[in-house]
């Protein structure tokens, strides 16, 4: 067998090899509802209690989820040859789906070694991916790592005249980020009920025995632990020192991030961001058109994820009224609830440009470790296309003109 034909051999079984595991996959994990299920089992409980808990008593979450399943999409049949293909222009730059990972800080508790994993996925499947201010991994590393699709979170941090809020954004340009975000809808600090009851949340964190007995009955997440170390918060940690232990990180890290941008901010921010600037969290219509005006070219509707406070309207409940008011000045990304492509495709029917999804991945990570990103893409691409077949639109611009019944939909007293 010559050099070549052995490569091609090789790659063949690789290839086979990749397609038999994803069919052993999609066999025992055929839903994102698996994967969750599987994860509460899968990493120390404290781990599941910090990915998967929200405000008070995940009202918020449940709200989340309900709103997106009672959007109904009316179907037109005779029309769909085949699957129609999914990839979606953004700022310029073509992905492969309109999903994509939403910024978290904290991803190493839920699985040692997620950041990097979620950017290898996000970056071999062409889907965007947000690395979070307080992420477990450098402004760097993701910029090598997710070079095609690299979006770095920005929260505010006001101290010295946004000293250390403009080095991130240098250091993010100088990677090669794509699009900046900032995340406007944490003005106040809440609690997650569900973090504090296991000992996350409050103060320095110091596992107690209960910890201690969750992390050895999770034999898996414990070698990669080990493998990769305790969270360290990389980006913000050299600004802490060197040698700062993790909880001296998270202390300077809490001391530092506060409140919400205001609109002069914002500005600045606008003015010194030379790429696609994007703010996240948007709920209001007004607010959406304040920064249109300003000339911020994305507009990101949320609630956190019901992680905040659980009043907030689901997003997709604010959605049309949020694409009414932008029309197509700005592009519009959606988040909170997100758990299959077919909300992926109920969502840009109401008027979005594109997803994104945060403990969906979080729960493929606790349920699949390094694997458990790409299988999460893998499975709302393929929802999403099937989702878009059988309502009959053969591209997701068309998806816009089917009939939605849309029960939750707010209606924006007209502005003064
Ligand atoms: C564990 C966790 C940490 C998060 N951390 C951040 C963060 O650091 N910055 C941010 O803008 N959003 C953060 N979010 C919110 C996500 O970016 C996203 O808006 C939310 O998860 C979407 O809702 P979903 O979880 O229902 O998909 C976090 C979410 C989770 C679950």
């Amino acid at each position: 067998m010559d050099d070549r034909t052995a490569v091609a051999a090789s790659s063949r079984a690789g290839t086979d090899q990749v397609r038999r595991s994803g069919t052993v996959l999609h066999r025992r994990f055929p839903t994102i509802g698996h994967l969750r299920r599987y994860a509460r089992r899968h990493v120390p409980h404290f781990v599941f209690e910090y990915m998967d808990g929200g405000a008070g008593s995940d009202i918020g979450i449940a709200h989340n989820w309900a709103a997106l399943d009672a959007v109904e999409l009316v179907p037109r049949y005779g029309v769909m040859p085949s699957l129609p293909p999914v990839d979606v222009e953004l700022f310029g730059r073509r992905y492969a789906a309109p999903i994509g990972i939403a910024p978290m800080g904290g991803p190493a508790l839920v699985w040692p070694g997620a950041d990097a994993a979620m950017a290898r996925a996000a970056q071999r499947a062409r889907v965007p991916y947000a690395l979070g201010t307080v992420g477990g991994m450098t402004i760097e590393e993701a910029g090598k790592l997710a070079p095609d699709v690299f979006w770095f979170q920005l929260y505010r941090m006001a101290r010295n005249e946004h000293a250390l809020g403009l080095d991130l954004v240098r250091r993010a340009e100088a990677a090669g980020a794509h699009v900046l975000v900032l995340t406007i809808d944490v003005p106040v600090r809440t609690t997650r009920p569900r973090e504090v009851a296991v000992g996350l949340g409050r103060g320095p964190f110091r596992p107690d025995l209960p910890m201690l007995l969750d992390m050895l009955s999770s034999p898996a997440w414990l070698m990669a632990l080990m493998r990769h170390g305790r969270p360290k918060f990389s980006n913000i940690k050299s600004y802490a020192g060197e040698n700062a232990s993790t909880n001296e990180v998270i202390s300077f890290a809490r001391q530092q991030m506060g409140g919400a941008f205001t609109w002069d901010e914002i500005a600045r921010y606008r003015d010194r961001w030379r790429g696609p600037l994007v703010l996240k969290g948007v709920l209001h219509p007004l607010d959406a058109a304040k920064a249109v005006a300003m000339g911020i070219e994305g507009i990101w509707v949320s609630n956190h994820g019901g992680r905040q406070i659980e009043a907030l309207p689901a997003p997709i409940d604010v959605l049309p009224a949020i694409a009414a008011e932008v029309g197509t000045r700005a592009a519009l990304i959606m988040d909170s609830g997100i758990r299959s492509g077919t909300d992926v495709i109920r969502a840009i029917a109401l008027g979005a440009q594109a997803t994104f999804a945060g403990k969906a991945f979080l729960w493929g990570l606790g349920a699949l470790g390094e694997a458990g990103p790409g299988h999460v893409i893998d499975l709302v691409i393929e929802e999403a296309r099937a989702a878009l077949g059988q309502i009959g639109a053969h591209t997701l611009a068309q998806a816009r003109s089917v009939t939605v019944r849309h029960p939750g939909a707010f209606a924006f007293p007209k502005s003064p």
